[in-house]
């Protein structure tokens, strides 16, 4: 992969979010984000099987995989040393921003307000993830934040869905969007229909 990762998350403009609870589905899984032309897939650290996901995924090296819900250091030592290529954590948790930055990992920390970001920034970070979006003011709040913070990109993250992802896109300072709604084991368990809609959104991300 000659891609970096923070160039394929602006290029592809979306962030999927996985949590598994079954590895036998992770085939499934690969086939279809590749087929949709979404090599990308943030597994959260939300199950038992996560930890085993990151490390499967990241063995057969057909997806840029990454950890999300990070929250300590200890799990971001264990989803680095399992493969993982990327770092996204609900919070600013400084002890995993700077292991983060040592081990030279990207790293998107969850921000809500100008005191997260300015923390942040402090620990070299350019990017953050803006959660939970709806709760936090959603595209205006963003708008404003990018005010003084002209010059970092934001994830939101967070209640996004298929109905408002566009209007996240089309703001100032949005680098992607990221959620839940983009994959599934629901899109996963439709097939066809499921890639169809897949693609779909990822085409329209591009515009
Ligand atoms: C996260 O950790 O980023 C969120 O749980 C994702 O929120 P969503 O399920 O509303 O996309």
């Amino acid at each position: 992969k000659t891609v970096s990762i923070a160039e394929a998350i602006q290029h592809h403009r979306l962030l999927p979010l996985y949590t598994p609870h079954d590895l036998t589905k992770l085939d499934e899984l690969e086939d279809v984000l590749i087929q949709a032309g979404l090599p990308i897939i943030e597994i959260t650290l939300r199950s038992s099987q996560a930890m085993d996901a990151i490390a499967y995924l990241a063995k057969r090296n057909r997806l840029l995989v990454g950890a999300g819900t990070v929250r300590t250091l200890a799990q971001a030592q264990e989803a680095v040393h399992a493969g993982a290529q990327f770092l996204v954590s609900p919070a600013v948790v400084p002890e995993v921003l700077d292991y983060a930055r040592g081990v030279d990992i990207p790293i998107y920390p969850g921000v809500a307000t100008p005191s997260d970001i300015q923390l942040a920034v402090s620990y070299g970070v350019s990017t953050v993830k803006f959660f939970p979006a709806h709760l936090y003011g959603g595209l205006e709040a963003i708008k404003s934040l990018r005010g003084p913070f002209y010059d970092i990109g934001f994830v939101p993250t967070g209640g996004i869905d298929e109905r408002n992802y566009l209007d996240y896109l089309a703001t100032d300072g949005v680098v992607a969007v990221g959620g839940s709604f983009i994959v599934s084991d629901h899109v996963l368990s439709q097939a066809d229909h499921g890639l169809h809609q897949l693609s779909q959104l990822v085409e329209a991300a591009k515009k």
